[in-house]
């Protein structure tokens, strides 16, 4: 170490202060927003509350959950997902409530073997029921630097979004007699754990172990949402930092739809809504409407 001279010192002083105040009001604080769930010391708080890391070794995972119950809202979370051979690992980012008969919006990222890409893999469960997978490629390398993943859902739809491209809407259809989440209260959820049964190409390619411990970064987490009351089932103060509404009506406006052809029509791999095979008595009414 060296003494730094006061007018450096004060330059630091200032900048740092002048950063601090910039992140605080823009992004939430992982200290004051959510509780870690499992994994012990695999999960880490870092940069007073900026960065958070997850592990995955040979004995554990490690999650967390978000304080705070919402209905509806918009959710965002960078992320920069484990580098190299990340076969046989999972990290997701999702929304949930509790109980058999829940409701659950998923983001989770597949990984695989190196130079090979990511899977996206998403899924919508109302009431206990899910089966609504599409999955996708991304445009970038998600191990290199952080992205932003997005859920923004409301009583109209509910939007995926990636680096504010929207990848995927699912539309409230009750009229068609599809059920919707909209009663239950959702926590957000993020964990990293081994699924090398089923995740890289089937269960074929396994965790190579002596890469552990494999790690993930989340940073800018953002829940913009309804928080739900303990004990009510109303839904008090939204998040006070954002007076930033426009989740609750938000759909895709002529631009999103552009970009959402070309994410579906490009980075498209599966959609549950074309696999003929799994429902030899006719797809599901959702996959009969509109696709935005
Ligand atoms: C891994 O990469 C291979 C080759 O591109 C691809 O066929 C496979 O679907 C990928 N698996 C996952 C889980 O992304």
């Amino acid at each position: 170490m060296f003494p730094l001279t006061s007018s450096k010192a004060s330059f630091l002083l200032h900048f740092s202060l002048i950063a601090s105040l910039l992140l605080a009001a823009s992004a939430g604080n992982f200290y004051q927003d959510v509780d870690q769930n499992f994994g012990d010391q695999r999960f880490q708080i870092l940069e007073g509350g900026q960065l958070l890391t997850l592990s995955l070794d040979k004995l554990s995972g490690s999650g967390f959950q978000s304080k705070n119950e919402y209905l509806f809202g918009r959710f965002d979370v960078q992320l920069k997902l484990i580098p190299g051979n990340s076969a046989g690992t999972v990290t997701t980012f999702y929304l949930s409530s509790q109980g058999s008969a829940h409701d659950e919006i998923d983001f989770e990222f597949l990984g695989n073997s190196s130079g090979q890409p990511y899977t996206i893999h998403t899924n919508v469960y109302a009431q206990g029921k899910g089966g609504r997978e599409q999955q996708f490629r991304l445009w970038f390398d998600p191990t290199t630097s952080f992205h932003t993943y997005s859920i923004v859902w409301n009583p109209q739809r509910i939007i995926f979004l990636v680096d504010n491209i929207p990848i995927r809407v699912f539309n409230n259809q009750e009229s068609n007699g599809v059920p919707y989440p909209k009663n239950q209260a959702m926590r957000v959820y993020c964990s990293l754990w081994n699924a090398d049964d089923w995740a890289t190409q089937g269960g074929r390619v396994k965790t190579d172990w002596t890469l552990a411990p494999f790690t993930v970064s989340y940073r800018n987490f953002n829940a913009n949402g309804c928080v739900k009351i303990p004990g009510s089932s109303a839904c008090g103060s939204t998040n006070s930092l954002s007076n930033d509404q426009a989740w609750q009506t938000q759909g895709l406006d002529a631009n999103g739809r552009n970009r959402i052809r070309w994410v579906q029509h490009k980075y498209m791999i599966y959609n549950y809504c074309n696999d003929a095979s799994r429902f030899p008595q006719g797809f599901p009414s959702e996959c009969k409407g509109s696709r935005f």
